[in-house]
């Protein structure tokens, strides 16, 4: 069969032929691979800088919507093990690592979706504590696939009110669900936050764009920060008198700080919540061409991308 596969961290992956997996055991699952996502983790631990895949050769992706070779049953399936590989056309997995999925659920924006979507679900349910009925998130980088989804997830959870945040007006005015936004000026320190009132920050961007947020809100109950991504790549020190002055609690959400089992456990609740969803659709590359596609940066506007076996 063809698998994606990197054997030198400086080049990305290759189109390569391997044997097919073993036929699953009694405790295992062989899934048809239909679409695997293309989400930020995958190219990390593609490009060597992921702490959960250090070793070459590296197998690609990290899950992907299958069929049960054996049933046709649908199913997504997660696994994050270095040995782990979604771009493939077939895998052996284990059970416990397959989510079943109504025959209503698109592949490839299910596989798109679901990481994306995990991202503001564990920061709701695992990084915050007391939040008070029908709650306000402000979502910092609303226009990345994560943050898109964290306003469907926001809502699913209780959010009364969802403000987005982001650098490009246009995308920000489109995305459905969003109670008001705030464009992201340049430089970042001419955003205006001194209006804002919520309980929670989502932060998908960090930078300086955090850093003035922080300093500036004024917001008179205690305000949640969780950190999930860093889409601006800065790095920032928060002054003392920022933390002691306002009542601010800091957390950051990811696989370290929420253990894999509670992880595992949110994931059995996201995907048949998510299976309910009208999900945005995603763009599907087809495996053989992913030498090309992971240089070729211009295919990102199309959206969020999947491969296909
Ligand atoms: N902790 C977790 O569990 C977890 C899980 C998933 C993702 N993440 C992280 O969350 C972040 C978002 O991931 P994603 O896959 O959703 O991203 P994505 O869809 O690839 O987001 C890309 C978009 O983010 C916006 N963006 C990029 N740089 C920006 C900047 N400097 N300032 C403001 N906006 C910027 C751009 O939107 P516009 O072009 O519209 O401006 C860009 O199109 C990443 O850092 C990722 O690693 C964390």
């Amino acid at each position: 069969m063809h698998i994606a596969q990197v054997h030198d961290w400086s080049e990305g992956p290759r189109y390569v032929t391997v044997d097919d997996p073993p036929a699953p055991t009694e405790t295992q699952i062989q899934l048809r691979v239909l679409a695997a996502g293309l989400h930020q983790v995958v190219r990390s631990r593609a490009s060597g800088q992921h702490y959960s895949a250090n070793s070459l050769p590296h197998s690609v992706g990290v899950d992907c919507v299958g069929r049960d070779v054996a049933t046709g049953k649908l199913y997504y399936c997660v696994n994050m093990q270095a040995s782990f590989g979604s771009f493939a056309e077939l895998i052996t997995v284990a059970k416990g690592t397959v989510h079943a999925l109504p025959e209503s659920v698109d592949p490839l924006s299910f596989a798109a979706s679901v990481n994306p979507g995990m991202s503001s679900w564990l920061a709701l349910t695992q990084r915050t504590s007391n939040l008070p009925k029908s709650y306000t998130v402000l979502i910092v980088g609303a226009t990345s696939a994560s943050g898109r989804l964290a306003v469907f997830v926001a809502k699913a959870l209780g959010a009364g009110k969802i403000i987005g945040v982001a650098r490009n007006e246009a995308a920000l005015a489109k995305i459905e669900g969003l109670d008001e936004f705030i464009v992201q000026k340049d430089p970042v320190t001419d955003t205006d936050f001194s209006q804002v009132d919520c309980d929670i920050v989502l932060d998908y961007v960090y930078g300086v764009l955090t850093l003035h947020l922080l300093s500036t809100i004024s917001v008179p109950r205690p305000l949640q920060y969780v950190n999930i991504g860093s889409l601006s790549r800065d790095e920032i020190a928060i002054p003392s008198a920022l933390l002691r002055s306002r009542d601010i609690t800091i957390r950051g959400s990811g696989p370290g700080a929420i253990a894999p089992q509670i992880i595992q456990h949110e994931i059995k609740r996201l995907v048949p919540t998510m299976a309910g969803w009208g999900l945005p659709g995603a763009h599907g590359v087809p495996l053989k061409d992913i030498e090309e596609a992971w240089q070729d940066k211009s295919l990102q506007s199309k959206g969020r991308l999947v491969f296909i076996p």
